[in-house]
């Protein structure tokens, strides 16, 4: 087949321009790729297809409508406006040509946190509580806002990924905090701030890979915050992803598969499961859970567009779960486009068939 990969790359932040213009915060490009990661993606699809990378901006929309590619495989996360991620998606869609994962509307949900949640609550799928503290806000306004939310909390920009502005003090315990995060939020992120209920428990992130009756749950990787700086908060910051947690010093953080009781992998996966449905993912998608006080599973957060970092040492969690259950990298890859190929009607090849036909081309 001819597979277009879409993706945006990683650059280094352009200074803003005139006195007026807020500077963009240091982890504004944090969600898109690296080129090292595209190599891998792209190595991965050519295995079998004859593959062409289409960054995704504003000429994509040509290039695709030229090259008319039997499906694409996207991990364009999009820059700008919380429809960010359905850009390539809705131009897809336009042009009728199938792509790997969600559609516009799922990943548009996804991105903002509420919205996401909202659609959690409907269905009766537990997420901690939350209130939305919109900016600007007047001095009265914001007190009664900061004094209806939970506490402690976490407090996060509102439609951000890969924990963007979810620094180590995001984990607030005072209203004093609270409302420094929030309005660093305000300013920093230029988007309304979600407060959330914290959810004091051991943390989980489960990747689904499949539609319908074919979704399966990979193994469930625990978050170890043990692992991280004595004086570190137990959350995955973008210190502790980043930072503390380096290709060239990887901490041991994630436990795949976590050594927990059966019935709570069992209460883990069922959430999961429900919340891909609920939300209608596609192909596949990594979702972070976190218990409460009670050692209850409640969904923090839906990644309809998983990070995928090649490198073991990474630390990356949907390619980890995949190592348990032996999908190599490129594997993991090729099956996910095989699950989008089988949704659309296109030709896929399983992966049991997938070992015998390289002997094959290796024997001919
Ligand atoms: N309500 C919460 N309770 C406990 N921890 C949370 C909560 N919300 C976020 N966190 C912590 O912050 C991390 C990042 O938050 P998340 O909503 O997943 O954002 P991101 O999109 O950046 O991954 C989570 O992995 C978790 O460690
Ligand atoms: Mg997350």
């Amino acid at each position: 087949m001819r597979v277009a990969l879409t993706y945006n790359l990683k650059r280094e932040l352009e200074p803003t321009e005139g006195d007026d213009e807020p500077p963009l915060p240091a982890d504004f490009y944090a969600e898109c790729d690296s080129p090292e990661t595209v190599t891998a993606i792209r190595a991965a699809l050519e295995t079998r297809h004859e593959t062409h990378l289409v960054e995704a901006d504003e000429d994509s929309f040509a290039r695709f409508r030229t090259l008319r590619p039997d499906i694409v495989f996207n991990v364009a996360e999009g820059v700008h406006g919380r429809a960010r991620e359905s850009h390539v998606p809705c131009m897809l869609e336009m042009l009728r040509i199938p792509y790997t994962g969600s559609d516009p509307l799922t990943l548009a949900l996804c991105l903002d946190k509420a919205r996401c949640k909202e659609i959690l609550q409907v269905h009766g799928i537990p997420t901690p509580r939350h209130i939305v503290i919109e900016p600007p806000t007047g001095p009265s306004a914001l007190k009664a806002a900061l004094d209806s939310a939970p506490l402690p909390a976490m407090v996060k920009p509102l439609f951000e990924g890969s924990s963007k502005g979810i620094k180590n003090k995001s984990l607030v315990k005072t209203r004093g905090e609270l409302r420094e995060l929030v309005t660093t939020v305000h300013k920093l992120y230029r988007q309304p701030a979600i407060v959330e209920e914290f959810l004091p428990g051991r943390e989980f992130t489960v990747a689904l890979i499949g539609n319908g009756p074919g979704l399966r749950t990979l193994p469930i990787v625990e978050i170890k915050f043990d692992t991280l700086p004595p004086e570190a908060n137990p959350i995955y910051s973008f210190e502790a992803k980043w930072v503390w947690d380096t290709a060239a010093n990887p901490l041991e953080i994630f436990k795949c598969p976590a050594e927990i009781p059966d019935p709570l992998a069992a209460e883990i996966a069922d959430v999961a499961r429900r919340a891909f449905v609920a939300l209608g993912c596609r192909d596949w998608c990594r979702i972070d859970v976190r218990l409460d006080g009670a050692g209850r599973a409640g969904i923090i957060e839906i990644n309809p567009l998983p990070g995928i970092l090649p490198r073991p040492e990474d630390n990356s969690c949907f390619p980890k779960a995949a190592r348990a259950v032996g999908l190599k990298y490129e594997e993991m890859i090729l099956t996910v486009l095989d699950e989008a190929c089988r949704r659309c009607g296109l030709p896929a090849e399983s992966s049991e068939q997938r070992p015998r036909r390289a002997k094959q081309r290796v024997r001919t």
